[in-house]
């Protein structure tokens, strides 16, 4: 058993809420876009999250806050720091997701079992992650304040940073309460909208170049 809190201490850390993606492993490999809940989207924020071009960002991790059926809510966590057999396809990802998702899990907030090397399975939603996350926090939205000159100013003395971002559905406004309650504030990374993956790809860009 592994402390919620231990998955969250990597340098750069990005939570993408995932509204109705499988929760119980019960779908098919071959179709991501439908059984498994637009899956394909989450596979493709992990993508951006984790894979340079020859490798991994060893200091970044990813984690799915999981809400759809049929057994929600559970957040799926892939560290940089310690994950094998990732492959950029997105098949080869959505079987190391399904083996991790069809593990039993209890009921209880906070249990927490490793799937596979690098890959966590936790019981609990996003209330449960905010109670856990540590350093800073922003809100990934459309028309907020401009991300690259906030990160720049609070980049470089920051320990680990984490990064809010919706699916391809709004957050609810609930959501953005929540988060808002915790973090530092909401910010944009562009005037236009863009996908949550493309986001996360900005924001590496953003912070390796404050880091450089
Ligand atoms: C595809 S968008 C959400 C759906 C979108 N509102 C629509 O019109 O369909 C996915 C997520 O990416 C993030 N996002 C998209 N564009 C952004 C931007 N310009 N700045 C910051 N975050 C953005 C937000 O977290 C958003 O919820």
């Amino acid at each position: 058993m592994t402390e919620t809190s231990d998955l969250f201490t990597l340098k750069r850390n990005f939570f993408v809420l995932a509204h109705r993606v499988n929760t119980d492993g019960n779908f098919n490999l071959n179709d991501l876009c439908g059984s498994a809940g637009r899956l394909d989207g989450i596979i493709r924020s992990i993508n951006s999250s984790l894979f340079l071009s020859h490798g991994i960002r060893r200091d970044s991790a990813v984690h799915a806050i999981m809400m759809g059926p049929s057994d929600p809510p559970k957040v799926l966590s892939i560290l940089g720091s310690s994950v094998r057999y990732l492959n950029p396809d997105e098949r080869s990802t959505a079987s190391l997701i399904k083996k991790a998702l069809e593990i039993a899990l209890p009921a209880s907030n906070g249990s927490c079992i490793r799937s596979t090397p690098g890959i966590y399975v936790t019981r609990g939603g996003l209330d449960h992650v905010l109670d856990n996350v540590k350093g800073r926090s922003f809100l990934l939205l459309e028309n907020a304040d401009k991300g690259r000159k906030i990160l720049e100013t609070i980049a470089m003395d920051v320990g680990n940073i984490n990064f809010f971002l919706s699916d391809d559905r709004d957050f609810e406004e609930e959501e953005i309460e929540t988060i808002m309650l915790t973090s530092d504030g909401a910010i944009s990374v562009s005037p236009k909208v863009l996908h949550t993956d493309h986001c996360i790809t900005v924001i590496h860009s953003i912070l390796d170049d404050i880091e450089n």
